[in-house]
């Protein structure tokens, strides 16, 4: 395992950008996309992680929040979906300059479900390099800040995790293959207390996703994001919810491609510490 540094930040701030959910007249939309404040050793910095499957609406819910990118350091990619990666495009075009983008090399990996659609990245990497975007693409955790890492490929180990909740197929040799989407990589926030785990689809499976931020950086306090447990059944809905109280999460966010019932088995566990995303809430974690 890759090592990384002890680093903590000291404060954090997501802002929900992008989400199935939305507050007041903020945007939702399909996707996910949420803008990190850290405050790491006095200074302040902002990452954006995902950027939801339209760019405008994000727009739109940074400036009713108050916000912008300015000063921008880098974006993050949980994986290649259309509804992660595609407002790319609009994000390029509105910093006007040069970006980090950090995923995974299965990045431009084409992925379809069947009947025959593409839910991939809508854009090739030369389009994007034009207009800024610097990528870094890593199947080992990368350290952005002291205490901020991307846990790279997840490994998948959880037993009750052994099939996926989607079937996507990739095109090897002409042929049509069943796609692992190894490229799915989550976010931790290192901080005392725990880290702050942000999650884009899961589908490297959150238990086996949260079994290995534990690894890389000790405790994880709380899970933020899209679980994929649409259409999983009773079963693994309640060992899930079980295996985060053995793993000592103490708080959960979720949203996007949870589902209703996985929602409501964590909301009957975790009570007031459990919260649904919905753009336009800001969650502070000191
Ligand atoms: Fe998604
Ligand atoms: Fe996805």
């Amino acid at each position: 395992m890759p090592a990384i540094s002890m680093g903590k930040v000291d404060e954090l701030e997501v802002h929900v950008l992008a989400e199935e959910h939305a507050s007041g007249m903020f945007w939702a939309q399909h996707g996910i996309s949420f803008l990190l404040k850290l405050d790491a050793g006095g200074r302040e910095y902002k990452l954006l992680f995902d950027t939801g499957n339209s760019w405008e609406p994000v727009r739109h819910n940074l400036s009713l929040l108050g916000e912008d990118l300015s000063g921008l350091k880098a974006v993050v990619l949980s994986h290649r979906h259309y509804d992660h990666t595609g407002g790319l495009r609009g994000l390029l075009e509105d910093l006007n300059g040069s970006l980090p983008v950090i995923s995974h090399p299965d990045l431009f990996r084409p992925n379809f479900v069947l009947p025959l659609r593409d839910i991939g990245i809508p854009y090739r990497r030369e389009e994007l390099e034009n207009l800024g975007a610097r990528f870094l693409l890593s199947r080992d955790p990368v350290e952005i800040l002291p205490g901020v890492v991307t846990t790279g490929e997840v490994p998948r180990t959880s037993e009750l995790e052994s099939r996926m909740t989607i079937e996507t197929y990739t095109l090897r040799d002409g042929r049509l293959v069943r796609d692992p989407l190894m490229d799915d990589n989550s976010l931790l926030v290192r901080m005392d207390g725990g880290s702050i785990l942000l999650t884009g689809c899961s589908h490297a499976g959150i238990v086996n996703i949260v079994r290995y931020a534990h690894e890389l950086a000790g405790p994880v306090r709380a899970v933020m994001g899209g679980f994929h447990l649409l259409g999983a059944g009773e079963e693994r809905i309640r060992g899930t919810v079980r295996a985060f109280r053995e793993m000592g999460v103490r708080e959960v966010y979720t949203g996007h491609c949870t589902g209703l019932k996985a929602e409501c088995a964590f909301m009957k566990e975790y009570g007031s510490d459990f919260k649904q995303l919905a753009v336009g809430r800001v969650y502070r974690f000191p």
